[in-house]
């Protein structure tokens, strides 16, 4: 388990600074994150759980949403999560946030006895290089019958050439970019019987949204 004191040093040297202007920077390109937060229809009681959630603007949104569900998140930058705190606290919801890696969460990190209910990766396996063992981990941390959610940079193919190649170019600044396996891997995984696959893409493919409902 990972702790503040080991937290993502790359990390959190890229959002030492970034954190401030966050949210107001990436409102306009990490499309579909209001997409997810409609669709994903928390339930009363169930507990949702983010990875990778940054400054928890997602969760902030869902936990008003949703107010009979339980959220709660985690981020590998201790750095975003000072932003995430104070943001929870203007908004005046509960949303319990820990510093932690994909790859090893679990629900205990937030006090909890039970498996969540749903996880989801927001604009969060296209930064992580090893995404697939974050994927694979987040399975063993669902319950049964419990959804895994991704919303992610798609393949671009509905838009211009140059505005691929343009916005390839800004994201490899960020160490991010499409990574059409992600797609691969959960097909197999439902084909697997894993759970059922639902896909979508937005935008014309800038961004895609998915969900693993799990057996
Ligand atoms: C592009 S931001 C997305 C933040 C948020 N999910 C959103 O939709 O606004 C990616 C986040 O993933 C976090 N991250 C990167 N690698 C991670 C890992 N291995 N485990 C947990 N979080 C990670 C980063 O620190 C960052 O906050």
């Amino acid at each position: 388990m990972t702790t503040a004191k080991d937290a993502h040093p790359a990390m959190d040297r890229m959002y030492r600074w970034t954190r401030h202007v966050y949210d107001a920077s990436r409102k306009y390109y990490l499309l579909g994150r209001d997409a997810l937060i409609g669709e994903i229809d928390a339930q009363p009681g169930e507990v949702v759980c983010e990875a990778g959630c940054g400054t928890a603007r997602n969760l902030i949104l869902m936990a008003k949403r949703y107010p009979q569900a339980r959220f709660v998140g985690f981020d590998a930058s201790a750095e975003m999560l000072k932003t995430a705190n104070a943001s929870v606290e203007k908004a005046g919801v509960t949303i319990p946030l820990r510093v932690a890696l994909a790859q090893d969460f679990s629900p205990e990190l937030f006090g909890l006895t039970e498996k969540f209910d749903r996880v989801f990766f927001s604009y969060a396996l296209s930064i992580m290089d090893d995404w697939q063992a974050a994927v694979d981990h987040a399975l063993t941390v669902l319950k049964p019958g419990g959804t895994l959610h991704v919303v992610d940079f798609g393949d671009q193919k509905g838009l211009p050439r140059w505005f691929k190649w343009v916005l390839g170019k800004w994201l490899h600044q960020f160490h991010v970019r499409f990574r059409p396996e992600v797609k691969a891997h959960f097909d197999s995984l439902a084909a697997s019987g894993r759970g059922t696959l639902a896909y979508r893409e937005v935008a014309r493919g800038y961004a895609y949204l998915l969900a693993l409902k799990t057996r």
